[in-house]
């Protein structure tokens, strides 16, 4: 390996978030230092509260840091506006919210295509990526439905396709499994481990340990503040308990 070193995927310094509801401060992130290097699939797991969503809101540009810094792939991110966030988004970062975010009066299959064409993409490929993430998450039968015509859980499985479809650098999802039984979560779990292997850099907010196996990396906050930090070599390698089906998937 060349030693001129690649920069982080993502990387924070001492990062805060302090919302001010009513005048009164809550503080929902206080002082995260985290380093994803590029590849790494980091899980990040923490009771109801403790910091996630607003950590990977903060990481993807969706919502403003009070203090500290955001780097992606080693350009200084906190600072930009919105514009410019937009556009690294579609660049670099695919989203997954913890509640979707389609488009409504769009159907299904233009959701998907609809990043990939933004950046320019050809409809023919554009159609060609939706119709195989599609077909990865089971999904095939409903590219024509509007999102209110679907469960929460192919809204969510839509969502997870929509922020593949221009084959990301970064993926940011939030319970991307949160409302899956257990065979759609195998469905996601399958994708997710192939773009892990595509060198795809994610970072994933779980509560579902079996998610966080497939992880390189676990990460626990708590109070909005990193409590551990740690491979999860233990998870890979349990031979035959709930999580040998995600053993397998790593291939
Ligand atoms: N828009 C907001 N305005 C004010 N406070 C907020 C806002 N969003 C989140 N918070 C608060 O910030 C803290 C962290 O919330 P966050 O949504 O990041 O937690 P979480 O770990 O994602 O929880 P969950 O597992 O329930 O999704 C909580 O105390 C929450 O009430
Ligand atoms: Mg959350």
């Amino acid at each position: 390996m060349s030693m001129v070193s690649t920069p982080p995927a993502l990387r924070t310094v001492n990062l805060v978030k302090i919302y001010q509801t009513g005048g009164l401060p809550v503080p929902a992130v206080r002082g995260v230092d985290l380093t994803v290097r590029p590849g790494e699939f980091v899980a990040v797991m923490g009771p109801s509260g403790s910091g996630k969503s607003t950590l990977v809101h903060m990481l993807g540009g969706l919502d403003t840091r009070t203090s500290g810094e955001i780097w992606v792939e080693g350009t200084r991110a906190d600072t930009l506006g919105e514009s410019a966030w937009a556009l690294l988004r579609r660049q670099k970062i695919g989203f997954v919210f913890q509640f979707f975010n389609l488009v409504d009066n769009m159907t299904v299959a233009d959701n998907v295509e609809l990043p990939a064409l933004l950046v320019g993409a050809s409809p023919k490929h554009a159609r060609e990526r939706r119709d195989y993430l599609l077909g990865e998450l089971g999904l095939s039968g409903k590219a024509d439905a509007a999102p209110a015509q679907l469960s929460g859980g192919e809204q969510q499985r839509v969502a997870l396709a929509r922020a593949l479809a221009n084959q990301p650098q970064v993926l940011l999802a939030d319970e991307p499994t949160g409302n899956l039984d257990s065979r759609n979560t195998k469905d996601v779990l399958r994708l997710l481990g192939e773009v892990h292997r595509q060198g795809q850099t994610i970072v994933l907010v779980t509560h579902d340990a079996r998610v966080a196996g497939l992880a390189d990396r676990v990460v626990t906050l708590l109070d909005g503040q990193i409590v551990d930090d740690g491979a999860v070599l233990s998870a890979r390698r349990r031979p035959k308990s709930g999580a040998g089906d995600v053993v397998e998937l790593r291939g």
